[in-house]
């Protein structure tokens, strides 16, 4: 499509994400990016940094797409693919320095839950991702699929509970915030927030 886009079928069965980036410089992956709101403004406000956004849906794919090639800028790239398959088995180990996850779809439904993205084998696949010292950051709306989170995140190897606002790292909140968040602010629901850091050993 353009610059921005990444073809996930051009790229070798294990990716080290550096290979994405004009600059050598640190990697943080948005899983879920809708329009592509967060991203944008991050990758605007951090230079410095390289990110990218995996979206399934193709429409949102294009919009977000379309959206960060109008702003010429060299440190985001966004690709669409199913971002679980991705981090499970396509991504390389210790090339994150930060995962971000916002509102994903809480899929309702008991017998839709196995289609939720939070869950162990993903969690463990996430922090073999990350590299010592990234961060883990994860905001719902759903208190259900909160408790779910929780279940999955604390406790899991490799992750240490954190505070949600870290000056190190960019996040939702105050300044920057998703479509979703914008949407669901207005209705007035409450935001269930989680933060990590790797501490696994680093090899
Ligand atoms: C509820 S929306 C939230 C969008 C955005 N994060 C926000 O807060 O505005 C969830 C997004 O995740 C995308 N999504 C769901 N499952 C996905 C997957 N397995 N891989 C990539 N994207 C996925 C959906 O297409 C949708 O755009």
């Amino acid at each position: 499509m353009n610059a921005i886009t990444v073809n996930v079928e051009a790229l070798p069965e294990l990716t080290d994400l550096r290979e994405l980036f004009v600059q050598d410089a640190p990697i943080e992956l948005e899983i879920g990016i809708g329009k592509g709101t967060f991203l944008l403004r991050q990758a605007k406000a951090h230079p410095e940094r390289n990110f990218l956004g995996i979206e399934w849906a193709n429409k949102f794919y294009k919009y977000a797409a379309d959206r960060m090639a109008r702003w010429g800028l060299t440190n985001v790239r966004v690709m669409r693919d199913d971002a679980k398959h991705f981090v499970v088995h396509r991504l390389a180990e210790n090339c994150l320095d930060a995962l971000h996850i916002y509102h994903p779809d809480p899929w309702p439904k008991k017998r839709h839950h196995r289609r939720r993205l939070i869950q162990p084998a993903f969690i463990q696949a996430a922090v073999r991702a990350m590299k010592p010292g990234a961060r883990l950051a994860i905001q719902t709306d759903h208190a259900e699929y909160f408790e779910q989170i929780r279940e999955v995140t604390l406790g899991a190897e490799g992750l240490a509970q954190t505070e949600w606002v870290d000056e190190n790292f960019g996040i939702v909140g105050e300044d920057i915030k998703t479509n979703f968040e914008i949407k669901y602010e207005r209705e007035g629901r409450t935001f269930y927030r989680l933060a990590f850091l790797c501490d696994k050993c680093a090899k």
